[in-house]
């Protein structure tokens, strides 16, 4: 069966390494259905624009969550936390808090640096924030790319390195498998 799986891409740099790394991501499995998720459009959060009517930017941007049936966040590490962007757009994402398009959904996470430590503090931070909304990341895989720079072809802008190529495929399945796992769960 067909997946859809939603990418964010933490960074709204027009060079991002870790746009290129969700981007290699799409190449790996011609089953999977990917959507890319943006953040561009969204405004800063805030009670009171929410308590007249969502903008229609954060509309779009929950309903392509709530669409598909799985979401993978790729993302840079900002002064060992989540960059503002992304926790703006989880935070918005995370409303209404008792039927969040988050709540029970599979997400990955993944971070790419080319810094040594691979995005660590980051993806704790991410982590606890999908964990508040109830989100099921997956648990027991993590992917921390550190060195990234030395791992693109800056050229061609694409992921060169085979062995993080692998490390990726083999995440993506296990993704999969999680996706199918909660699905399963979620039917019983
Ligand atoms: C960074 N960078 C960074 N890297 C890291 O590994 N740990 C960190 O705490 C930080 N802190 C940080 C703060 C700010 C404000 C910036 C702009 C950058 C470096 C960061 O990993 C690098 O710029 C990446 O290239 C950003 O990801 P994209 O845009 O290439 O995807």
């Amino acid at each position: 069966m067909t997946q859809t799986i939603g990418l964010i891409c933490g960074s709204l740099r027009k060079g991002s390494y870790n746009r290129i790394i969700a981007q290699a991501l799409t190449t790996m499995d011609d089953s999977i259905e990917f959507r890319w998720i943006e953040l561009n459009d969204l405004p800063l959060f805030n009670e009171d624009l929410e308590a007249g009517g969502d903008p229609k930017s954060v509309s779009l941007f929950k309903s392509s969550i709530e669409e598909v049936d799985g979401l993978i966040i790729v993302s840079p590490e900002y002064n060992s936390g989540i960059p503002g962007v992304l926790k703006n757009a989880l935070d918005w994402a995370s409303r209404p808090s008792k039927s969040s398009v988050l709540h029970r959904k599979p997400v990955g996470v993944i971070g790419a640096t080319p810094g040594g430590l691979g995005t660590a503090f980051s993806q704790m931070q991410i982590r606890q924030t999908l964990e508040t909304i109830q989100a099921h990341v997956l648990p027991f895989q993590k992917v921390l790319i550190s060195q990234v720079h030395e791992k693109i072809d800056t050229d061609q802008k694409v992921l060169a390195d085979e062995k993080t190529k692998r490390y990726l495929q083999v995440y993506l399945q296990q993704f999969r498998l999680w996706i199918s796992n909660i699905s399963s769960l979620e039917t019983k």
